[in-house]
């Protein structure tokens, strides 16, 4: 498997291309430039001691089977359509948590706006970066996945490779609302109780 992290530059991004780098996984980090990303790729090969590249973001989508949107919400629109041709037939993966007051998810947008040839799933919404830059401990959470098939399995095996989750099969596309929203409880959370590292477990499945 290959891996692109699309605004891999910023803290979610590089959290999870350092994980996955430690796994094994082929990992590209894509930036609106190359200088920030062959600075970003450079700082996680070092932490990881794994060679990751660093690419502008079309470069990286087209290097890789699963892409991961490590942008902030207001991106969308602009990357998606930048990123249209290369993002034919591959597995989409949306970390992405959009403002409060926002109707749908994230992640539905971007089924719209993504190929219908590619496949679609949202995950990692509840695991923060703190947690997964900190690689001297596990990051003990659930990660809740939904959307499609091919995209769903992809993120709930890529889940499963970053010790301490264990991926749970969320459902529809249309779940990423409620996944994309525990995101402001958890900051809040972290807020109240002066922590930076809160994670969601479900007890009662094994
Ligand atoms: N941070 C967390 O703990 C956390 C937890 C759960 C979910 N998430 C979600 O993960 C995503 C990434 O989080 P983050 O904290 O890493 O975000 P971030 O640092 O704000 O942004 C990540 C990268 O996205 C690129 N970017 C910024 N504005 C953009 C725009 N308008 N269009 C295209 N690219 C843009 C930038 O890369 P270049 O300038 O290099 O292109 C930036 O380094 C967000 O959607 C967030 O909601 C984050």
């Amino acid at each position: 498997v290959s891996v692109a992290l699309i605004g891999g530059t910023g803290e979610q991004g590089r959290g999870l291309a350092a994980r996955w780098a430690l796994a094994g996984i082929e990992v590209v980090i894509g930036s609106r430039s190359k200088e920030r990303a062959r600075r970003a790729a450079e700082e996680v090969s070092t932490m990881t001691g794994k060679k990751v590249l660093g690419l502008m973001n079309p470069d990286a989508a087209e290097r890789a089977e699963i892409i991961i949107l490590t942008i902030p919400f207001r991106g969308v629109e602009a990357i998606m359509k930048t990123l249209k041709k290369e993002l034919e037939e591959k597995k989409i993966i949306s970390p992405i948590v959009p403002p409060r007051d926002y109707r749908k998810s994230a992640a539905e947008k971007i089924r719209e706006l993504a190929p219908k040839s590619a496949s679609v799933a949202s995950a990692f919404h509840n695991v923060g970066a703190h947690a997964l830059l900190d690689l001297s401990k596990p990051v003990e959470c659930d990660v809740v996945v939904c959307g499609e098939g091919e995209a769903k399995r992809a993120a709930m095996e890529l889940a499963e490779k970053i010790p301490g989750i264990r991926a749970l099969d969320g459902g529809s596309l249309e779940n990423s609302r409620i996944t994309e929203a525990l995101t402001h409880l958890i900051i809040q959370l972290n807020k109240k109780y002066g922590k930076k590292a809160i994670g969601i477990k479900f007890t009662g499945i094994s």
